[in-house]
């Protein structure tokens, strides 16, 4: 099973977006400042893309993703000036060129957990070696219910530790209610090892 565009459009079209944070995570705008985020970079299922507009007004060239058309057409009035690139589609068709960073935020957790390895497995292909993979993750192993779907900790580090290896894990501080308690920033280096 997974989710089509015509789920989450069904949500866009009726104003039901609960993980809709009307603006940029603190721990992105300290990434941001911290530096340096990388040239080129994806925002994979970006909705609203704000994220898209902050990292395009720091300098990177960005391309945000979103099969949903109403998704898109937000994201290109939230983007609009910034230089941020807005694409209509599915970001598993996504090839042909490579990454410094992938940022993430509410998008794995929107897939159905038969997806994850396919989406491990497109991040790493998408990336460059040592480039990063960073963002909110929503690390409850008990949310099997979703969408959102969660993941516990041990499990995302399996998932990722064939091709990424860790740099930072800590608690999120602003989540929206939906992901209270249950969001951690983390930021992961891609590895030298061939994607199959
Ligand atoms: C829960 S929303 C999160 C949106 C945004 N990242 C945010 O934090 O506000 C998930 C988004 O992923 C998009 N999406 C889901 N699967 C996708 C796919 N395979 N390719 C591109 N977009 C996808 C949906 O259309 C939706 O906009």
């Amino acid at each position: 099973m997974s989710l089509g565009p015509e789920h989450w459009e069904a949500l866009y079209l009726e104003g039901r977006m609960p993980w809709d944070a009307g603006g940029v995570p603190a721990e992105l705008d300290t990434f941001v400042d911290t530096g340096p985020i990388g040239r080129q970079v994806l925002v994979p299922g970006c909705g609203s893309a704000y994220e898209a507009a902050r990292l395009a007004a720091a300098g990177s060239q960005v391309l945000a993703v979103d099969f949903s058309a109403a998704a898109v057409a937000r994201a290109r009035a939230v983007t609009a000036g910034s230089g941020a690139v807005i694409l209509e589609a599915d970001f598993f068709e996504l090839n042909g060129r490579r990454y410094d960073l992938i940022y993430e935020r509410a998008f794995m957790c929107a897939l159905t957990p038969d997806r994850r390895l396919d989406w491990a497995r497109q991040c790493a292909r998408l990336l460059h070696p040592g480039g990063r993979l960073a963002g909110l993750f929503f690390t409850d192993g008990e949310a099997s219910d979703g969408p959102p779907f969660g993941i516990a900790e041990a499990d995302l580090q399996a998932l990722l530790s064939r091709w990424f290896l860790r740099l930072e894990d800590r608690a999120s501080t602003g989540s929206l209610p939906v992901f209270v308690d249950r969001e951690r920033w983390q930021v992961w280096a891609r590895n030298e090892a061939v994607v199959d």
